[in-house]
């Protein structure tokens, strides 16, 4: 079956045609050299809009999530992070292989945990306790349904780690919907962090990569990190030019997945056998519940129809992304209201 409107991801997004063009003129040079003139002007961008002393280019989220953990532990310390967070679930464990750090997952709601509960999950300084390091926060929450941290609450559990000696890190795979979402800037949520990334490979829609920021000294031992992992390139500014052409094109369009979502969402609870909490959608990720169905066998029988979404535990999830319009959005709820018919 032929899939006509596809909601599994935002990483599935297709660099569009004026994308490529623009990434076949790129001007490239060797990266590992800082000789890439492409990879330099996509780290000065994503520092600017981060606020950040520098920025640096990498391969993927998850090398940037990694290597700010190797930054900021030395093997034995704790990182605190929400339960759902990206690490625990889809990293493949790499924290313990790469930092040896071990990770404190807090049950926090829909992705988001409070002041009091780190507090309460700092470590004492006793030798029998793994260290604390870091506390780490993920906007939007990915398993948490797109949900924004925030600001207040980012401010205050900033503050506090800041007091108690601990760094802070921002997994922002996702950080640029929540900017589209409350207009609050990204360098607003980026500000008391001391490591930052965005995803360029996600709704921003280009094909490879995320960008790293921090201050200087940060960015100087992530370049270590980098290499040691091999994640130096070569002529990186081919992919790095999708990164730019995304800076500059993709952004204020995310708002359309916004909405998209928001109206994928109020039409979902209109339909007979689904149970959604709209309210409870604030990006582009919406979770959802089958009445009488695994959500296994909803989208089995979905797919069917031509439209994909994803299982994750006991809900649906579908994701908007720049591949998918507003007659997309109209198409699904058609194939949704067939399928529960
Ligand atoms: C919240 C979050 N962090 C990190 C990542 C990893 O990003 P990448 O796929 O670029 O490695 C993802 C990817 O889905 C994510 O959703």
């Amino acid at each position: 079956m032929e899939i006509k409107v596809d909601l599994f991801s935002d990483t599935g997004t297709r660099p569009s045609q004026a994308m490529r063009e623009f990434m076949a003129g790129a001007e490239v040079g060797d990266e590992q050299l800082f000789e890439d003139p492409s990879v330099n002007l996509l780290n000065e961008m994503v520092a600017e809009l981060l606020g950040k002393e520098e920025a640096v280019y990498l391969p993927s989220g998850l090398m940037a999530n990694q290597i700010s953990f190797a930054v900021h532990c030395n093997p034995g310390d704790e990182i605190i992070m929400d339960e759902t967070a990206h690490p625990i679930h889809y990293e493949g464990g790499a924290a313990a292989v790469i930092s040896g750090a071990t990770i404190r997952g807090l049950a926090g709601k829909r992705g988001i945990y409070t002041v009091e509960q780190v507090e309460e999950a700092i470590r004492s300084k006793d030798y029998h306790d793994p260290q604390t390091c870091l506390v780490s926060i993920e906007q939007t929450s990915n398993l948490g349904g797109g949900t924004v941290w925030p600001l207040e609450l980012i401010n205050e559990i900033t503050e506090l780690a800041r007091e108690r000696g601990l760094a802070t890190h921002m997994d922002g795979a996702r950080l640029m919907n929540a900017v589209a979402a409350t207009g609050v800037s990204a360098a607003d949520y980026a500000r008391n962090f001391d490591s930052v990334w965005i995803d360029l490979s996600k709704g921003l829609g280009a094909p490879v990569g995320s960008c790293l920021a921090g201050s200087s000294d940060f960015i100087e031992k992530a370049r270590y990190w980098k290499q040691r992992l091999g994640g130096a390139m070569r002529q990186a500014g081919i992919i790095a030019a999708g990164g730019i052409y995304a800076l500059e094109h993709n952004v204020d369009r995310l708002k359309e997945d916004n909405n998209n979502a928001r109206k994928l969402a109020l039409g979902l609870a209109g339909i007979d056998g689904i149970k959604i909490e709209t309210d409870s959608v604030e990006t582009n990720i919406v979770l959802f519940e089958i009445e009488g169905k695994t959500a296994g066998q909803f989208t089995e029988m979905l797919l069917q129809e031509g439209v994909r979404m994803s299982v994750l535990g006991k809900y649906v999830r579908a994701v908007t992304h720049l591949d998918v319009d507003e007659m997309g959005i109209n198409y699904a709820l058609q194939a949704v209201e067939k399928v529960l018919a």
